[in-house]
């Protein structure tokens, strides 16, 4: 008997042979070259065929993200296009893993990343922030690699508080840049692969993924022979058991988790700060309207500001440092009009939305109001900068947190003021800036 194919209706968008041809423009500059298309094709969808039986729909639509993400989710998860190969090289932690390993790793972690259990962080955040402005530099500064090393700190210190020494934190920082940015060229250059025998650039990666664990592993096993009180995550972890079987993680699990933490804790919160930063530098009127909203607020407290929570979402929706996800489709779905295959991946281009003009009033414009009513923070539907759904991010607390102290404390101690240059995206991972020049000096009254 003839079979007949299934007709789909997909986003208008490129053909293998289109996709094919705009590869190069793609990695250029994935975040215009994405928006630019949709522009192109007038809707708030596309679709690019990579290859028989490979399609993807990029979408900015609040709606079609809210209903992959969070709405109809049990037909989705991560791809192994990007998280098959950092498995290989960083585990099943908690970003790369799905299905029901996925959900039972969730429940177990998640208790430690309650807001209330965080509080017992917030010490070591705070101390970590204040000792790093102490010798902070001066004058005309490059801010992202200054608060991605704040950051990078401040998550080292919570999950371990431990006296590390500078060598292991530089090694351990620096073996974690080397795999994200294998990881990056593998994914967007697949081709490459083939020279790997030749170039013996895996065989680097795999023994300096061996080497990170066996720090971590170092770490674990120092702690479990001390007999000193932890308040740090580590602690947390290793003190969590699976609801069935009452066990405890197993080291290599552990050591999975841990590196998944470091890995979306790091660079996301040092990008959004960076970011923010200059935004408050090139926006004077909110950084002075902030600075007075500080008047009798101490650190601790400034999490109950709402003009500071607004300012931080705002500076969010302008430059999320996640701005985009991919979910794989796992039975044939439809949304609105579309309908797509099985196998489909869909890219929430959080970017794109949080910017669209269609949704947002002045939506290149820095105000933080637009969060506000009634001097309260309202929630949006068209925000999306932890994603949605059940794997909406585990550390978005913990990342307010931290920004919420780093910024009150930095703007206590220093003057910041715009300079000329115009920072560049150049997304990776995350919405990296090429770099952020501030001017920067100390005010002579130390506040904090
Ligand atoms: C401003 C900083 C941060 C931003 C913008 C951010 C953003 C996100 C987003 C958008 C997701 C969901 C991705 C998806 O649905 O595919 C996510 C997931 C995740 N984030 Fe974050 N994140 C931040 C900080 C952190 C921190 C500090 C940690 C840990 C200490 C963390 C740990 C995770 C983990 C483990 C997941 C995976 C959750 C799961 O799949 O169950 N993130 N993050």
């Amino acid at each position: 008997m003839p079979t007949t194919k299934k007709k789909y209706n997909l986003p208008k968008g490129y053909s293998l042979l289109e996709a094919t041809l705009k590869t190069k423009e793609f990695l250029k500059n994935p975040v215009t070259f994405i928006a630019k298309s949709m522009a192109h094709f007038g809707s708030t969808e596309y679709t690019a065929i990579l290859g028989y039986n490979s399609k993807v729909i990029l979408t900015k639509n609040p709606n079609f993200i809210s209903y992959v993400l969070k709405d109809n989710n049990r037909n989705y998860e991560k791809s192994d296009f990007v998280s098959g190969r950092a498995r290989d090289f960083l585990g099943n932690g908690l970003v790369f893993n799905n299905g029901a390993d996925w959900l039972k790793q969730r429940r177990l972690i998640q208790p430690a990343f309650h807001r209330q259990k965080l509080k017992g962080l917030y010490g070591i955040v705070i101390q970590t922030i204040k000792e790093f402005l102490k010798t902070a530099p001066t004058g005309e500064v490059d801010v992202f690699p200054l608060v991605n090393e704040l950051s990078f700190n401040v998550l080292i210190n919570s999950l371990f508080d431990l006296s590390f020494s500078p060598e292991i934190k530089a090694e351990l920082s620096q073996l974690l840049i080397d795999i994200q940015a294998f990881l990056v060229k593998d994914v967007n250059h697949p081709f490459g692969r083939l020279l790997y025998p030749f170039t013996g650039t895996e065989r680097t990666i795999v023994k300096k993924s061996a080497r990170l664990r066996a720090i971590l592993l170092d770490i674990i096993n120092d702690r479990k022979a001390s007999t000193k009180e932890y308040c740090d995550v580590l602690d947390m972890l290793l003190n969590s058991r699976y609801e069935d079987t009452g066990e405890p993680m197993s080291e290599d699990r552990l050591i999975d988790e841990l590196l998944v933490l470091v890995f979306a804790g790091h660079e996301t919160t040092g990008t959004s700060l960076s970011w923010q930063l200059y935004l408050l530098a090139n926006n004077p009127d909110v950084k002075s309207k902030l600075m007075a909203s500080f008047e009798d607020m101490t650190i601790e407290n400034c999490l109950n500001n709402e003009y500071f929570k607004a300012t931080i979402n705002e500076g969010m929706r302008l430059y999320p440092a996640a701005w985009v996800t991919e979910r794989i489709a796992l039975a044939d779905d439809e949304f609105g009009d579309y309908s797509y295959p099985k196998g489909t991946l869909v890219v929430p281009f959080f970017y794109g939305l949080h910017r669209d003009e269609n949704l947002w009033e002045n939506a290149t414009a820095f105000q933080p109001e637009r969060f506000l009513k009634d001097g309260t923070l309202i929630r949006s539907k068209q925000f999306f900068p932890f994603g949605a759904g059940p794997r909406m991010c585990i550390g978005n607390h913990f990342a307010l947190a931290e920004m919420h102290f780093f910024l009150y404390a930095f703007l206590k101690e220093f003057k910041l003021e715009a300079t000329d240059q115009v920072p560049e995206m150049t997304p990776l991972l995350t919405l990296r800036p090429d770099k952020i020049l501030l001017r920067i000096s100390r005010l002579e009254r130390r506040i904090i």
